[in-house]
């Protein structure tokens, strides 16, 4: 089965500090059609690991969320 946003993606974003910190800055991660929108972006920020601001994640959740784009970014 193929990686779903609401199921696998959704619940890697804290609700604090990253849905409301990112939310000042026009990013509603907890918002299906904001993060599909900006998936390279977010993608991007996560490899380089200047997001999250307070600690990056552990690589096998990176390629997780790289798995969920090539697999077509499903709800
Ligand atoms: C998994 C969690 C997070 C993701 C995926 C994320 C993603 C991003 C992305 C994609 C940008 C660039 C926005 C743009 O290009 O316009 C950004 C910017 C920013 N984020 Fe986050 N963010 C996360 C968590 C956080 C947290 C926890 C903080 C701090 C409390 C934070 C603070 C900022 C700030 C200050 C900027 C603007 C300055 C900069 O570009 O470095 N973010 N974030």
């Amino acid at each position: 089965m193929a990686l779903s946003f609401a199921r696998d993606i959704r619940p890697l974003f804290r609700d604090s500090p990253d849905v409301d910190s990112m939310k000042d800055y026009g990013l509603d991660l907890s918002s299906y059609a904001d993060v599909k929108a900006n998936a390279e972006n977010i993608y991007s920020r996560l490899l380089d690991e200047s997001m999250p601001c307070d600690g990056p994640w552990p690589k096998d959740r990176i390629a997780l969320f790289r798995r969920w784009i090539d697999e077509g970014l499903a709800l």
